[in-house]
């Protein structure tokens, strides 16, 4: 036997366990997981150093804007600004020009994104209602990961690119769905047995809300949290679970930024309906007192919110209502986020700097190295129904780890992302833990912060289909 690669003193964890062992590898897939010398030649050799191995890690919430505003990202940058953060595979948002609503779009996709990838990533479809309900099994059959329907927006009407300001009577625009076509959308989806999940704003309230905020001048970030108090997300979070109840849809709340739609997650979870909820280093790690400092690049949908959102957040993950962590990451240009609060896009950079955000979470007591391995590996690679291929240090998964290193400090600086765009709420922002190596299918693809891996080189990933209604998580 030749072995490909061996990983040596590493200290591998799992969700649950840490312990020690040497990883081989061959054709990009572990081969032996043991303290044992075994027979037979290594190609190429990584000693750990007695840092951590862990699962590659997931990024299951990734907008690269490839094809359609790659001004701001593509996917060449974003994929290399995942590799640099420690993440072996990106599942990609479908808010692109074209958007991934039918197989068509789908092939185009995947061979668009093959060729500019540095790490492996799965495809989003996008669910855009009586436009296109009959794609959803098609997509569902090529292979998707999930559906996505964001919910609450306006979409445009030629690019579908989401209008982060809307105003009902403009022009050119998709408005937002009411329930009766997302009933539909989710009655399609269930038939897939996919998830369907959901960015949870509701609209009619946006719309009277900021509409009274701006008639009495209203213009500071209190005010944008006015226009969408908590009530806004966990109505719809609310009316997603009773549909979710009627249509035995698998129901995901994306990004969840308040204390209520946690609960009413943890809720619906205890009587047993399928939901799974999400969220984001921005509501783990922000809160409004933040937005002094950090301005307008701070300014995200749904809006980050107070203090005592981020603890229910926490104790969400703590008890494990929450699935996973993703980054949400979401560029526009300098230019774009340097204006009125009111006017400019939401969304900033997220996918590099999650990890070490995670990571010095870990150094300050919040969480523990094996819950990194839970919220970044293990249920986000169950949730889509990739696991073990991805998620797991197992024989017969894919040879993708990011080794990390706990005592190394560092400063998140906007200058040093490798995204196209620089915008972060978290410039400046000191961290210790650090990912140093990013291992993809057997090939590191990044050492010590440098990227070393080729463009190309990343695969689509796609889900083991499962029969509706029944789901590993
Ligand atoms: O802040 C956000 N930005 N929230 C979203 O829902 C979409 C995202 C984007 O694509 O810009
Ligand atoms: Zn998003």
């Amino acid at each position: 036997m030749i072995w490909d690669l061996k990983i040596k003193n590493g200290t591998i964890v799992s969700g649950t366990d840490i312990y020690k062992a040497d990883v081989y590898v061959k054709n990009g897939k572990i081969g032996a997981i043991t303290s044992e010398i075994l027979a037979g030649d290594v190609n190429e050799q990584i000693d750990v150093g007695g840092n951590y191995l862990l699962p590659g890690l997931i990024d299951t919430h990734v907008h690269s804007r490839d094809p359609g505003p790659t001004y701001k990202e593509d996917f060449s940058y974003s994929s290399q600004a995942a590799a640099a953060g420690g993440i072996t595979t990106i599942f990609e948002m479908p808010n692109t020009t074209p958007p991934v609503s039918n197989g068509k779009n789908f092939d185009n996709q995947k061979e668009n994104l093959q060729a500019k990838a540095y790490v492996d990533f799965g495809l989003w479809a996008i669910c855009i209602g009586s436009l296109n309900n009959t794609n959803i099994k098609e997509l569902h059959e090529k292979g998707v990961i999930g559906f996505k329907f964001f919910w609450g927006y306006a979409v445009h009407k030629e690019t579908f690119q989401l209008m982060y300001n809307y105003k009902p009577g403009m022009d050119n625009v998709i408005p937002p769905f009411d329930d009766g076509e997302v009933y539909e959308m989710m009655e399609e989806v269930a038939k897939t047995g996919k998830i369907f999940a959901v960015h949870a704003e509701s609209n009619e309230l946006i719309q009277k809300l900021t509409a009274r905020v701006e008639k009495q001048g209203g213009r500071t970030y209190q005010d944008l949290l006015k226009g969408r108090p908590n009530l806004v997300e966990v109505l719809t979070v609310k009316k997603g679970i009773e549909m979710a109840k009627a249509t035995g849809v698998r129901f995901h709340v994306l990004h969840v930024s308040s204390k209520e739609a946690v609960e009413a997650v943890r809720e619906a979870k205890q009587q047993g309906v399928p939901v799974t909820v999400e969220t984001c280093p921005h509501y783990l790690f922000l809160s409004d007192e933040d937005y002094e400092k950090v301005g307008p690049q701070m300014k995200v949908y749904p809006p980050v919110k107070y203090k005592k959102d981020q603890d229910a957040i926490w104790k969400g993950i703590a008890d494990g209502t929450i699935s996973h962590v993703c980054s949400d990451h979401a560029p526009h240009t300098e230019e774009e986020k340097d204006g009125d609060l009111w006017s400019i896009p939401a969304g900033m950079c997220g996918v590099e700097s999650m990890v070490p955000l995670m990571l010095n979470a870990v150094n300050e007591g919040k969480i523990e190295i094996t819950d990194i391995v839970r919220l970044l590996a293990e249920e986000p690679a169950k949730l889509f129904d990739v696991y073990p291929r991805k998620g797991a240090i197992q024989i017969g998964a894919d040879a993708d780890f990011t080794i990390v290193d706990m005592k190394k400090k560092s400063v998140i600086k906007r200058e040093n992302l490798h995204s196209k765009s620089k915008v972060t709420a978290f410039d400046g922002f000191k961290v210790t833990g650090m990912p140093i190596q990013t291992i993809v299918r057997g090939k590191t693809i990044m050492k010590d912060g440098i990227i070393v891996g080729e463009k190309g080189y990343g695969k689509l990933v796609t889900p083991v289909n499962h029969s509706p209604g029944v789901h590993s998580s």
